[in-house]
């Protein structure tokens, strides 16, 4: 009986040599460990053994059965390695490769310029307020002292809506954020019509021209407007504050130069330069040579205009401005195509 339990053992141990897997693992299992396998044949003929052999092949089988058991545990590490180690080998990893890099979204370069010239308005005291798109004539023009044959109202400048059956005040696309001077001081105006409050925002947005598009000229592009009212503002609080502006816009050193000019609903009217950021002033192509940008119109706001907006002009006095982020940005990174704003390339757009 010892001799056939060792003949079992010897014999499991070289079929567990053979299995490679885990399905033929499992199969040997059954085969030597299970119900009907040699050994467990052996244990189940017990009962024909004599009282003085049982202990004596019953601790032999045992034996066998705890080796047969550690064997096929040991064989079941081994061959999980294997598969392992194989799968490692073909699944290559190259943790070289760079990663994929997500997109992340940020606000438009004009978005971005607009908000630090509102940010520092709103330092300087300025409210924003917040202007229709769609005008009429008379709030675009004719309110704002327009002239009636001004040549900015001919049809090639501005983009109609609706003109059918409202020749005399069509509606129109704002050309400019000037229109919301008159909407502002109305609403401020209806506030206390005996005193009116005055009045200090800035007006910023899309405006809309019918220009040919070209690398100087875009049929949109945004405006920050500024509107000072009250009573006692002079032309040196103009300058003072477009000065200051000046500096916390470009920097402490930025010099500025006013230069006399005309728009319609200022009086007088002037245009602000700053001294070109490229040559410091010397003359570059940046500035044509003059050593000066222009970055601003600016003015007195015309007594008519007042009048229009609910202010007596007796009594009260103002100024306004007007300015563009797409050009202050042009200016800045020296771009040389307006183009590049509404082109939706993200090599542009990801350099701001
Ligand atoms: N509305 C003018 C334009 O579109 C810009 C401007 C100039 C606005 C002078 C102003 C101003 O308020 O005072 O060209």
């Amino acid at each position: 009986m010892i001799d056939k339990l060792s003949e079992i053992e010897k014999s499991a141990l070289e079929s567990l040599a053979l299995a490679n897997d885990a399905s033929s693992l499992d199969a040997w299992r059954i085969a030597q460990l299970g119900r009907s396998s040699p050994l467990m044949q052996v244990f189940s003929g017990f009962g024909t053994l004599s009282k003085e052999e049982r202990p004596i092949v019953g601790q032999a089988a045992n034996k066998v059965k705890v080796a047969l058991e550690a064997a096929l545990a040991e064989k079941t590490e081994a061959v999980k390695a294997a598969a392992l180690a194989k799968s490692l080998e073909e699944e290559q990893l190259d943790v070289t490769l760079p990663g994929r890099t997500e997109h992340i979204g940020r606000l438009h370069p004009s978005t971005q310029q607009l908000r630090r010239v509102l940010d520092i308005l709103a330092e300087m005291g300025f409210q924003v307020y917040t202007s229709r798109e769609v005008e009429t004539d008379d709030v675009n023009f004719q309110l704002l002292n327009f002239p009636p044959h001004h040549p900015a109202r001919e049809m090639q400048d501005s983009l109609y809506i609706e003109t059918e059956g409202r020749e005399e005040n069509p509606i129109l696309m704002r050309t400019h954020t000037s229109p919301g001077q008159i909407h502002a001081m109305r609403e401020y105006a209806k506030m206390n019509p005996e005193n009116p409050p005055s009045i200090r925002i800035a007006l910023p947005g899309m405006c809309f021209r019918a220009e040919q598009i070209t690398a100087r000229s875009e049929v949109q592009f945004n405006q920050v407007e500024g509107l000072a009212v009250g009573e006692g503002i002079t032309f040196s609080d103009l300058k003072g504050t477009l000065t200051d502006f000046a500096r916390r816009m470009f920097g402490q050193n930025a010099r500025t130069r006013f230069r006399a000019s005309y728009f319609p609903f200022t009086e007088p009217s002037a245009e602000m330069d700053i001294e070109c950021f490229v040559c410091g002033g010397k003359g570059c192509q940046v500035c044509k040579n003059s050593g000066w940008l222009e970055i601003l119109g600016c003015g007195m706001v015309h007594p008519n205009v007042l009048q229009n907006g609910g202010y007596d002009p007796k009594r009260y006095t103002g100024f306004a401005f007007g300015m563009g982020p797409e050009r202050q940005l042009m200016l800045r990174s020296k771009m040389n195509d307006i183009r590049y704003f509404w082109g939706n390339d993200v090599r542009f757009l990801e350099q701001f």
